[in-house]
């Protein structure tokens, strides 16, 4: 586990939010998935359940016709044929009817009939139904009067003579509530089984997942620094699985992020205490220095000054080096100056002029002037031509003439100022993040931090700075700056 000084605290105790109870199963995602289920089912059931019903009901009288047509086939060969007392009894009894007639070439025929005390309050012609007439007069009889009666016929399969029963609702009725009751129970236990076995599927498929997800998100952002809490994905293929890949690559790079941030918060703590400690050594320097100037001694007044102007530099850097970070970067204070004499400074400072392995070169022309902020381009120029010298320093070729040069130009309203070296090239690896804090050194003592300064110094001029070109045979650094000193000189004239 990382030590960390940034706390992340996405603790539900620190950040406000209501800490998350784990979700009941009815109000959980199961519960609905099952609630819902059931309630489709049901509609489905229902959907169906209507017309059966008329259907039911159609066949009821369709067999009932029929059982009356088996009774009268003799009664049809023979006019004056006439069933007894009991036989009549019989008929009425097995068709469930009060009245049962054969109708041919226009004349009706009674059969068998009983007293008829309600009303006829319905005439169904089985062979002309349609399916949404039979539903609407089936939903009808089930709530009918249970003494109504209604007439219901239909042609004779044995001949072309029509049969016709009177009947009373209530038998009818009966049995379609039986039927209606039957399937309504069959539906429920369909329904059930459906509801279950879609609730298991989806269970298994989206929720359990989902909740592995999200227990781990839950204890990952409790402890966003342990490694061992990345999500493993399970390796599925659809969408689910997209999304763990994409969750674990989320948590890697967060991981990342905050070692960084981390590592700026020590590299910012470390600074901040060499800092203090280097002011206080540097004011006595500072002190000494001073009196330096007073001795008569021709080398010591020639070097006194630039001592103390050197010492001076290092007390600002400290003042306003606080901690790495563009917040507290100063924007650029700029002024017109003499590029040359910075390059110069600079040189001196590296104590460029008296190596004897490498050939320094201040190529910059003696009036050359730039609008900027003459401490900031002293660091990045600092910072470039440090990098330089540690290039060559390292490098171990042979016969190489060991050249570091500062060029500039005015061109197009810019400034360009290429610091070239015949150093190894830049690592192909830290191109991409050379100006990244951190992701650049591959020095053992180098944080990475010099090229990331250097860009931000330039950017807050407004300019910019690119590898011009890197190879085995040296590389040069192009700093481009807008060239303030023509607009300058422009308005004013
Ligand atoms: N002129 C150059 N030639 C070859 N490599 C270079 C050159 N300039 C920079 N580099 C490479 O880029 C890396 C990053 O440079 P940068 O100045 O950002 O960090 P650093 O020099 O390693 O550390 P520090 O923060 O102390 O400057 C260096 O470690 C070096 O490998
Ligand atoms: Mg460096």
């Amino acid at each position: 586990m990382l030590e960390t000084g940034i706390t992340i605290t996405n603790n539900d105790k620190h950040n406000g939010r209501k800490p998350q109870r784990p979700a009941s199963l009815l109000r959980g995602l199961s519960g609905k998935l099952l609630f819902l289920t059931l309630i489709f089912v049901m509609i489905a059931e229902v959907l169906i359940f209507v017309p059966s019903i008329a259907n039911f009901r159609n066949v009821w009288l369709q067999n009932h016709l029929e059982t009356a047509e088996a009774a009268s086939i003799v009664y049809l060969d023979t006019p004056d044929f006439m069933l007894s007392e009991g036989a009549r009894g019989n008929l009425l009894r097995a068709t469930q009817s009060v009245a049962v007639a054969v109708r041919q070439g226009g004349t009706s025929r009674l059969m068998a009939s009983n007293d008829m005390p309600g009303s006829v309050v319905a005439h169904i012609d089985l062979d002309n139904v349609s399916a949404l007439g039979s539903i609407s007069s089936a939903m009808t009889m089930l709530f009918a009067d249970n003494h109504d009666h209604y007439r219901v016929f239909g042609k004779m399969r044995s001949s072309d003579a029509i049969m016709e029963l009177v009947q009373e609702m209530q038998p009818i009725k009966r049995a379609m509530w039986v039927y209606a009751r039957n399937v309504m129970v069959l539906s429920i236990i369909i329904s059930v089984i459906t509801a279950g076995l879609v609730f298991l599927a989806l269970y298994w498929l989206i929720v359990r997942p989902i909740i592995r997800i999200s227990k781990n998100m839950d204890s990952f952002s409790k402890s966003p620094e342990n490694a061992a809490l990345i999500y493993q994905p399970t390796g599925r293929r659809d969408e689910l699985g997209i999304a763990e890949e994409r969750l674990a690559a989320f948590q890697g790079d967060l991981q990342n992020t905050l070692r960084q941030k981390q590592h700026l918060a020590d590299l910012g703590l470390a600074v901040s205490k060499i800092n203090h400690d280097l002011r206080n050594i540097l004011a006595s320097a500072q002190l000494f220095s001073d009196r330096l100037t007073s001795l008569p001694d021709p080398t010591v007044q020639r070097f006194a000054p630039k001592l103390i102007r050197t010492i001076d530099r290092a007390v600002e850097y400290t003042k306003s080096v606080i901690t790495y970070g563009k917040a507290m970067e100063a924007p650029p204070s700029r002024r017109k100056l003499l590029l040359r004499s910075v390059v110069s400074d600079v040189a001196e400072l590296l104590g460029l002029e008296s190596m004897s392995n490498v050939h320094w070169e201040n190529a910059v022309a003696d009036g050359f002037e730039a609008d900027a902020d003459p401490e900031q381009l002293f660091r990045v120029l600092m910072n470039l031509c440090r990098n330089s010298l540690q290039a060559m320093a390292d490098c171990e070729i042979p016969g190489r003439e060991l050249r570091l040069r500062v060029t500039a130009e005015h061109h197009d309203g810019q400034i360009k100022i290429r610091v070239s070296d015949t150093g190894p090239g830049i690592p192909d690896h830290i191109r991409e993040t050379l100006f990244q804090a951190f992701q650049g050194s591959t020095k053992p003592g180098g944080t990475g931090l010099g090229m990331t300064i250097a860009a931000e110094l330039v950017r807050a001029h407004g300019g910019t700075i690119s590898i011009e070109n890197t190879s085995p045979e040296g590389t040069t650094l192009l700093l481009v700056l807008p060239d303030l000193t023509i607009m300058i000189g422009e308005e004013t004239q």
